[in-house]
Order: structure tokens, then C-alpha cells, then sequence
């Protein structure tokens, strides 16, 4: 069986990025020129992906019109034959099927997800994190798709360093071969001393629809979140459960740092921008150099 739809959660409050996502959801918050949110849905649709379901606030719904057509400004760049301007807004209109549900309040990632249980309805889906963007030869939700198929539920992983583990969900695996893992716990945000292993959970996951009767059944924890993992682990005690250990490069853009680093890591990418962008870097980092060890 395919796997034809993907959740893409993206009503939580960006807190991290303020005053960023004061107004502007930080899903839409660009990587050079591109919103975040196009990105992960074009990784999406390159992984065989039709339907979007994304998982917005109700007061916060511009990632819903970010695909939708904007006809005012079509026209305008269509009487100025700026045709290439005009294929950039129309592009993402066509990438799939777009359909939104609401999450009135961010009660958690898990209670995102389960939003979405009557659009998914009973099949195999995708879940995306758009705050975790990846740079990969194939992409990161395909990699998934390859090793786990639609039957079994699978996640991406990442090894992290030690002082990061607190900020993940980490997996307790059996080795499988390079790479590949049966999932066996899992431990939302560990204090280092007690994480199973420094396998951290990434924002990709391939779900069976039986996750849902889980993530409803599901006790809130602090701040009355219902957590992903907290779903997750139920659901790996009840059938077998892949973790794979991506291909590629991950930047987080909920956080200051991974957004930097992407527009930079993405900028280089770009053959208009990346000799300019190179020069500019190596004269900085000279400048700065004898300064900072001085
Ligand atoms: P994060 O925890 O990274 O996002 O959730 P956040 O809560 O918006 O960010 P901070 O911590 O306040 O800075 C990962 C993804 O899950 C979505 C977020 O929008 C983000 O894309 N999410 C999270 C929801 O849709 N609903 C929630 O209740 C929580």
C-alpha cells in the first residue's frame, strides 16, 4: 500500500523564534527565499506524497493561504510579463492536495497529530515536522518509506551530542543493519545519565492509523501536553517499530542557531548566491579570526 497523505503540524506558538512568530507562523519564516513550510511539502510530494494535511491554529492561518492562489498579485505580475515571478507564486498552488484541520490550543504534538485522525482516516500516513528541515540527496521522509514500506511504523533518527539529549526524544534500538534499528523504548527529553542511547528522534515519522486510539487514550502531561512519544512508545508495544538513522543534513529552525545555519548551509546551495555568499564568509571568518583568539 502507498502512502498517500502526510500531517504537517504546524499550530504551535514558535516560542522559541519571538518576536519572529509574534505575527508571522514560524513555519512560514523563509530559508533564502523559500517558507519553510514549501520546503517540507516539496519533500513530501518528491517522497510520492498527494494529499497535505496541515495542522494549523485557527487564529494563525496563513500557512493554509501560502498555497492557495493569490490572484491580485498574479495578475499583477502577469501584466508586467514577470513570468518567472508569476511561476514562483503560482508553484506552490500545484504541489498537492491541501487540506487543513485545527488545533485551537498547542496541547502538545501528540494532540496535533490526533486532529488529524478524521482527515487521515484509516491508512498509513506521513507526519512532518516543518521546524526540522533537511538537506539530503533522497529525501529524509522517502528514506522512511524505503526501509519501512506503509505496514511498518517508522521514525528518523539522528545521533546527537551528549549535551543535546535532554532536547530530543531518544530511542532505546536493536541494530538491524547500518543505519537501521528496531525501535525498543523511547524517553521523551532524558536527563543525560538516565537516555537509553544518543539516538535522537527527528521530524520525520511513517504512522499506522491504529496511533490515534493511543495518542486519544494518552494521559496529558505537564502543561497539559499530550506528547508524541508518549503515543509512540504505546504504539512500538504493540507492533514492530524502525528507526532510521537518515542520510544527509538536518537543520532545526525553531531554534536561533539551526536557522542561521540553514540560510547558510541552503544559501551555498544556490548557484546565483553561492560564490558571492563564500566570499563574503571566508573574509569574515579571516577578519574575525586573530580577533577572537587575540
Ligand atoms: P515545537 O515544540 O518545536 O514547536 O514543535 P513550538 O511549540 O511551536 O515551538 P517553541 O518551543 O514554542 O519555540 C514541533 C512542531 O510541532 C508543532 C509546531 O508548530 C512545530 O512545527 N506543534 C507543536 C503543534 O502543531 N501543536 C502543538 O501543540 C505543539
Amino acid at each position: 500500500m502507498k502512502i498517500r497523505k502526510a500531517v504537517i503540524v504546524a499550530a504551535g506558538l514558535g516560542t522559541r523564534m519571538l518576536p519572529a512568530s509574534k505575527v508571522i507562523p514560524k513555519e512560514l519564516l523563509p530559508v533564502v527565499d523559500k517558507p519553510a513550510l514549501q520546503l517540507v511539502v516539496e519533500e513530501a510530494v518528491a517522497s510520492g506524497i498527494e494529499q497535505i494535511i496541515l495542522v494549523l491554529n485557527p487564529n494563525r492561518t496563513l500557512g493554509l493561504a501560502h498555497f492557495q492562489p493569490a490572484s491580485a498579485l498574479e495578475s499583477y505580475l502577469q501584466q508586467r510579463g514577470k513570468n518567472d515571478m508569476l511561476e514562483a507564486v503560482r508553484q506552490p498552488t500545484r504541489l498537492a492536495q491541501f487540506v487543513a484541520v485545527w488545533q485551537s490550543e498547542p496541547l502538545g504534538l501528540g494532540h496535533a497529530v490526533l486532529q488529524a485522525r478524521e482527515a487521515v482516516g484509516d491508512e498509513p500516513f506521513a507526519v512532518i515536522l516543518p521546524d526540522d528541515i533537511f538537506d539530503c540527496e533522497r529525501p529524509c521522509l522517502q528514506q522512511l518509506l524505503d526501509i519501512s514500506g506503509a505496514a511498518t511504523p517508522s521514525v528518523a533518527l539522528m545521533r546527537v551530542a551528549e549535551r543535546d539529549i535532554p532536547k530530543y526524544g531518544i530511542v532505546a534500538v536493536r541494530a538491524v543493519r547500518p543505519r537501521l534499528y528496531e525501535l525498543q523504548g523511547m524517553v521523551e527529553k532524558p536527563r543525560i545519565e538516565l537516555a537509553p542511547s544518543d539516538l535522537a528522534i527527528v521530524g520525520r515519522y511513517v504512522l499506522t492509523p491504529d496511533i490515534f486510539d493511543l495518542l486519544a487514550q494518552a494521559q496529558p502531561g505537564a502543561g497539559g501536553e499530550i506528547q508524541l512519544t508518549d503515543g509512540l512508545l504505546a504504539l512500538s508495544k504493540k507492533r514492530t517499530m524502525l528507526g532510521y538513522e537518515f542520510e544527509g543534513i538536518r537543520y532545526d529552525l525553531g531554534d536561533r542557531l539551526g536557522y542561521l545555519t540553514a540560510q547558510i548551509g541552503f544559501g551555498l546551495k544556490r548557484p546565483e548566491l553561492a560564490d558571492n555568499l563564500r566570499v563574503w564568509l571566508e573574509m569574515t571568518l579571516r577578519a574575525d579570526g586573530p580577533r577572537g583568539r587575540g
